[in-house]
């Protein structure tokens, strides 16, 4: 299995951002955090430097919305011309209709999972989106230690996608490095995103190249 790696320029320099996305142009997709400071306790960038950033990057984004109001906001963000847009379970009213209106615009829908959500939130959602993206930190900061006990919830999520007999991504996001990032794709991860161990590297290619090693 082909294993997917998504930089997540939260830890890039949020001075040369489209410098930065350019020198990870080996990865699979570049992972754009949006904060809000109200369901996160950060604040990072809004529509239009996401919408700037997209139109410059040749690497497609994975857009991770960790904003309230994820109904409105959503698909106004998948109508970029993102790959993948992330909301999360907890920030949406009506998160059927979220993914819904997200695989409207042709990006493929996405739903995340804080650490204190169960897997199971998500099991009615499956036929309707095209990946899960489990938190493997509590969203808000890069640098933050892996907490490997949210990986049972992976095997959870795959055996529910078998059984509803649909094509599900798995997604890791937090504390992924060379140490961790094995541990997430035996447990049945199949896309990492990577923030620190990438763009925390001098060479960030040489960083990309030691994460698919590493599973490898
Ligand atoms: C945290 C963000 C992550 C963050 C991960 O809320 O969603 O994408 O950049 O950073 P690392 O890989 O350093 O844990
Ligand atoms: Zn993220």
């Amino acid at each position: 299995m082909t294993i997917r790696i998504a930089p997540s320029i939260l830890s890039a320099d949020f001075g040369r951002l489209e410098a930065e996305i350019a020198e990870a142009s080996t990865a699979d997709f570049i992972h754009v955090d949006v904060m809000d400071n109200h369901f996160v306790p950060n604040l990072t960038f809004g529509f239009p430097v996401v919408k700037r950033l997209a139109a410059a990057s040749e690497v497609p984004f994975d857009l991770h919305l960790m904003i309230e109001d994820a109904d409105k906001w959503a698909p106004l963000y998948a109508e970029i011309g993102v790959a993948s847009c992330t909301f999360h379970w907890e920030a949406a009213k009506n998160p059927l209709q979220v993914a819904r209106d997200i695989r409207s615009t042709g990006a493929r829908a996405a739903v995340a999972i804080k650490p204190g959500t169960p897997a199971a939130a998500v099991f009615e959602l499956l036929t309707e989106v095209d990946m899960v993206l489990v938190m493997t930190v509590e969203p808000g900061f890069g640098g933050q230690s892996f907490m490997r006990d949210m990986l049972p919830k992976l095997g959870l999520l795959k055996a529910a996608a078998a059984e509803a007999g649909t094509d599900l991504w798995l997604e890791v996001d937090g504390g992924i490095s060379i140490d961790t990032a094995n541990e997430a794709v035996l447990a049945g991860a199949d896309t990492l995103v990577a923030g620190s161990s990438v763009f925390g590297q001098r060479d960030r290619a040489a960083a990309i190249a030691a994460l698919r090693a590493a599973v490898r």
